[in-house]
């Protein structure tokens, strides 16, 4: 959605200048161009050279620079932009603008462009309620300026909590969609983790422990969320499927491979532990081939517990996904088997299915699910594993939003 377009970022001086760096990253990845302009404080912050190495292109910090000034820099800088994007915008930088001063080269941008502009406003709360800054933000919005935040949460002062956190770089670049192609998709700028298919777990080079579950579900599920404008990663044990489309897929093979691509797939808005993870695996992995000995009978298999990944992420100290969906496969006592898991596992929903060969939901096309909250729980009638995966999906982006609304 954002080919060719052409963005200049102006940033100002905040903490959360740093975090601009990843929105210059996500806006080039979706093949925007990104210029960037800084204020004097902002490179305090951030040195012009990171901005450069991932902009791609020089950055423009001085009003009165003699290599740009012959042409008259500042008005070719806003007029080459189809958007103009202020992130993080200081207090100081708001009340410039609200009145109209321009004594940098950011605030003269700003001032000499009729350009869209698109404000990601970052400050400590005090500053945020102060009421000159609720009349220069006001201001602003009549001037027809667009804001995206800032949200409420901890602060990077220690102690400080309340409303003025910059938006999230994903919500930034929502939000830069939104402008560019009308509606957003009802998962844009959420970020969400999806296991798929079985682990497997060696015995020797080659024997192992596995499952029968072929990763469609996880799959759908992921490829869904991505049509929703979801960013996902999908982690995925050995399957036959193909890698779906738009996805940034990790293969792995054991249950411990999986929770380390999970974790290094935090944080995220999401998680759907949607895989068949071995809950044991051999105590001691052979490195050569174990040979039978006439005579010597069966070797003993020794199974050690494997970590636990849906409660390692639904307890997760510091970056528990705002929504952790687990599965329940069971052959018996459905749903108290899946409430349980619930709340030992720290889940807020368990996508429950019952697995025993007669419905052929292992490896088949179908599913049926019943979806347990600590609310009740909710059946669902027999559908495909694509509709299974799209009717979830439309339920996480309705529940991020009546929390976000709420
Ligand atoms: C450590 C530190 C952090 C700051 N963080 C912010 C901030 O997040 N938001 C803000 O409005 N001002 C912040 N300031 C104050 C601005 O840097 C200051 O008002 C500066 O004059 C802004 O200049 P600019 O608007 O030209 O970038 C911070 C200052 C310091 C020293």
């Amino acid at each position: 959605m954002l080919q060719s377009r052409r963005i200049l970022l102006i940033v100002s001086g905040g903490v959360a200048a740093y975090k601009c760096l990843d929105l210059v990253r996500r806006l080039r990845e979706r093949g925007a161009s990104v210029r960037v302009v800084m204020t004097a404080a902002a490179t305090q912050f951030v040195t012009p050279m990171s901005f450069g190495a991932i902009s791609g292109d020089r950055v423009f910090t001085d009003l009165f620079d003699r290599d740009d000034e012959h042409d008259i820099g500042h008005i070719r800088l806003s007029r080459e932009a189809d958007l103009i994007v202020v992130a993080p915008a200081t207090a100081d930088l708001l009340a410039k603008m609200a009145n109209g001063l321009a004594n940098d080269l950011a605030s003269t941008v700003l001032l000499a462009t009729d350009t869209p502009v698109l404000i990601a406003p970052a400050m400590n709360p005090k500053m945020w309620a102060h009421p000159a800054t609720e009349r220069n933000v006001a201001t602003l919005r009549g001037d027809g300026i667009s804001f995206i935040g800032p949200a409420a949460g901890e602060m990077a002062e220690t102690g400080e909590a309340g409303t003025g956190r910059m938006a999230e770089p994903m919500e930034i670049v929502a939000a830069i969609e939104a402008h560019f192609g009308g509606a957003a998709k009802p998962l844009s700028g959420r970020k969400m983790v999806v296991t798929s298919g079985p682990t497997v777990e060696p015995i020797d080079p080659v024997r192992f422990l596995a499952n029968r579950s072929s990763g469609k579900q996880g799959h759908a599920i992921a490829a869904a969320a991505a049509a929703a404008g979801a960013d996902v990663t999908l982690v995925s044990g050995p399957v036959s499927l193909a890698d779906p489309a738009g996805v940034n897929t990790v293969h792995v093979e054991t249950a411990r491979q999986m929770l380390e691509a999970v974790e290094a797939a935090l944080p995220a808005d999401v998680a759907v532990m949607a895989a068949a993870v071995a809950d044991w695996r051999p105590a001691t992995e052979v490195t050569a081939k174990m040979k039978k000995t006439p005579g010597s009978g069966p070797p003993a298999l020794t199974l050690v517990e494997n970590p636990d990944i849906l409660a390692t992420i639904g307890r997760h100290a510091s970056l528990r996904p705002r929504l952790v969906v687990g599965f329940a496969a069971e052959t018996n006592d459905l749903i108290a088997n899946a409430t349980g898991k619930l709340t030992r596992k720290g889940a807020d929903w368990i996508v429950a299915n019952d697995v025993s060969p007669s419905t052929g939901v292992m490896g088949g096309d179908a599913n049926t699910v019943r979806i347990v909250r600590q609310n009740g729980v909710e059946d669902w009638p027999t559908l495909s594993k694509e509709d299974v995966a799209a009717r979830l999906v439309a339920g996480i982006a309705e529940a991020l939003s009546k929390a976000d609304a709420s």
